[in-house]
């Protein structure tokens, strides 16, 4: 199996959780900055997997070695998907979670019910596959925690929300971590 792979990514809080859970895997995480390939196309597909693909071909075309790109967000059930694929637009940076609790004021408990998901996109010489993975859970009434990143500190799993876990206990039940370590299975079964 190879050990390299340039994550297509100027997320750092992307970049870290891949590494997190790829590294100890024995698979080296190469930023696309890193790498040298300076792009950020624009994400006009019509759902995760295409958005995942523009950015992994994108840095492909430059870097010519294997490469992973991510492309996640939040789907929250009484809003009919939304933000979805316009997670990362759906509010300037850092007022994401006050603007989707102001949207969600007047929703019940029992319709309060959202899941992140996360497509990868693998590319090599080969061709190309994608993995995707689930977190289901609800959204808080507040803002609780103030670890990880963007929708984090309002996504309630299991009686805590994803800010309030620690990287490793968020990285064990993320959309990401999920769909990494399918990223991985996949990988391996190349491999062999
Ligand atoms: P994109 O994949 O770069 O289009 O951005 C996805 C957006 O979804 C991010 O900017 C975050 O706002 C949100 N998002 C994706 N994954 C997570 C996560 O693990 N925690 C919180 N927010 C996330």
């Amino acid at each position: 199996m190879m050990n390299n792979i340039v994550f297509a990514t100027n997320n750092e809080n992307k970049l870290r959780e891949a590494r997190e859970i790829l590294s100890p895997l024995g698979i080296e995480v190469i930023s696309q900055r890193e790498a040298g390939a300076d792009c950020d196309p624009e994400e006009n597909g019509i759902d995760f997997a295409e958005n995942a693909l523009i950015k992994a071909r994108a840095v492909y075309e430059i870097v010519k070695c294997p490469v992973i790109a991510d492309d996640s967000g939040l789907c929250v059930d009484a809003l009919d998907g939304r933000p979805g694929v316009f997670s990362a637009r759906y509010a300037p940076k850092g007022q994401e979670c006050t603007k989707l609790l102001s949207e969600m004021k007047d929703i019940p408990d029992d319709k309060r019910g959202a899941y992140f998901k996360c497509t990868i996109a693998y590319i090599d010489s080969d061709g190309y596959f994608t993995v995707s993975g689930k977190c289901v859970g609800k959204i808080d009434y507040e803002e609780h925690g103030t670890n990880g990143f963007g929708y984090d500190p309002i996504f309630i799993y299991g009686d805590k929300t994803l800010a309030e876990m620690s990287a490793e206990d968020k990285n064990k039940i993320s959309h990401r971590g999920n769909a990494l370590q399918r990223l991985y299975d996949e990988l391996k079964k190349k491999g062999e």
